[in-house]
């Protein structure tokens, strides 16, 4: 058997050999995200994705993650080390559903988050992901009317920070983020009252966390709505001994390093993705190996899917 060294030289070997370059979620497994060229959240990895000159990319993440990448860079060829591993939000619209709530408002403008298929992202005018919702929301005329896909609770938000009443959100949900509810989160708040607090918007405390802060139990400063990417930056800067964080459970790994004097500890311990978590080191050493698991979408549903995906790209995050 490997040490963990000899496993990570033979795993850039491989990618040399391949000409690969690997691209890992902040949510994945701590010895691929430290193995991998480049980690970052969904925005930073499509913008990746579409800008690296490597042949091949091989994407430590989940099944719509690798799309969107094959999406970008139909060129390329992408690789997902095991090819089960989806997402329980994405899987909660299908392309037909899209049609058929489209049918019902004739008209508004479809923003899809990035957690959908390659045939729901054809179906819809923009994507958007959680670090960029808002601003895409925004580019979107004051006067037409919105139906944001699939997060009841990111939809929710950009309600909310954006103070548009003619935005529709389907009642999709990730299980693992709707797993870290108010009552957690409250519970959490009050054994830790000092601590800061990091919230992912896909979270069910989402809504709760902003309560907290306008009913005056937390004040305004210690609470943050961000993205995972957004997380790592505001940890960087962070002063706080602790900060609650309100995400899946693998973003810990790169927090922890990026500031050792700061405390991170997550509202919920069991928020693991399982799909993430499938994407192992021998998973990973097999697919440079033997280049299995890979991506293909069909040309037409690519070429309309990838419209919305660009236009998310040339927007700010
Ligand atoms: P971000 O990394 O874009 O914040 O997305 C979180 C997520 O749940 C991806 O599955
Ligand atoms: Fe999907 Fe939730 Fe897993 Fe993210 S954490 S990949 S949204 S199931």
């Amino acid at each position: 058997t490997m040490s963990r060294q000899e496993w990570a030289e033979e795993v850039h070997r491989l990618a040399r050999e391949r000409d690969a370059v690997i691209l890992a979620h902040n949510y994945q497994r701590p010895e691929i995200q430290d193995v991998a060229h480049h980690t970052g959240d969904s925005l930073a990895l499509s913008r990746l994705a579409a800008e690296v000159d490597a042949g091949t990319i091989v994407f430590c993440g989940v099944h719509f993650m690798a799309e969107t990448a094959k999406i970008l860079s139909p060129e390329k060829t992408v690789l997902l080390p095991d090819l089960a591993a989806g997402c329980s939000l994405a899987d909660t619209i299908t392309a037909e559903d899209v049609r058929a709530w489209r049918a019902e408002h004739p008209g508004a403008v479809v923003v899809a988050y990035v957690n959908t298929s390659a045939a729901v992202k054809a179906e819809s005018d923009i994507c958007c992901t959680s670090s960029n919702a808002a601003d895409v929301i925004r580019s979107v005329p004051e006067d037409q009317e919105i139906l944001f896909l699939p997060d009841q609770f990111l939809g929710a938000h950009v309600k909310r920070v954006t103070g548009r009443d003619n935005i529709h959100v389907w009642m999709g949900e990730c299980h693992v983020h709707a797993g870290i509810d108010g009552h957690t989160l409250r519970e959490r708040v009050a054994a830790e009252p000092e601590a800061e607090l990091y919230v992912h918007p896909e979270c069910g405390c989402a809504t709760s966390a902003l309560y907290l802060v306008g009913s005056g139990a937390v004040p305004q400063e210690r609470v943050k709505v961000l993205s995972t990417g957004g997380m790592l930056s505001a940890a960087e800067k962070s002063s706080a001994s602790k900060v609650l964080i309100a995400t899946e459970t693998g973003m810990l790994h790169q927090l922890r390093a990026a500031n050792p004097a700061t405390a991170f500890e997550p509202v919920n311990p069991r928020a693991e993705c399982h799909y993430m978590k499938m994407i192992t080191a021998d998973k990973l050493l097999a697919t440079l190996r033997e280049g299995t698991g890979e991506i293909t979408v069909d040309a037409a549903t690519a070429a309309r899917a990838r419209r919305s995906v660009e236009r998310m790209v040339a927007i700010g995050s």
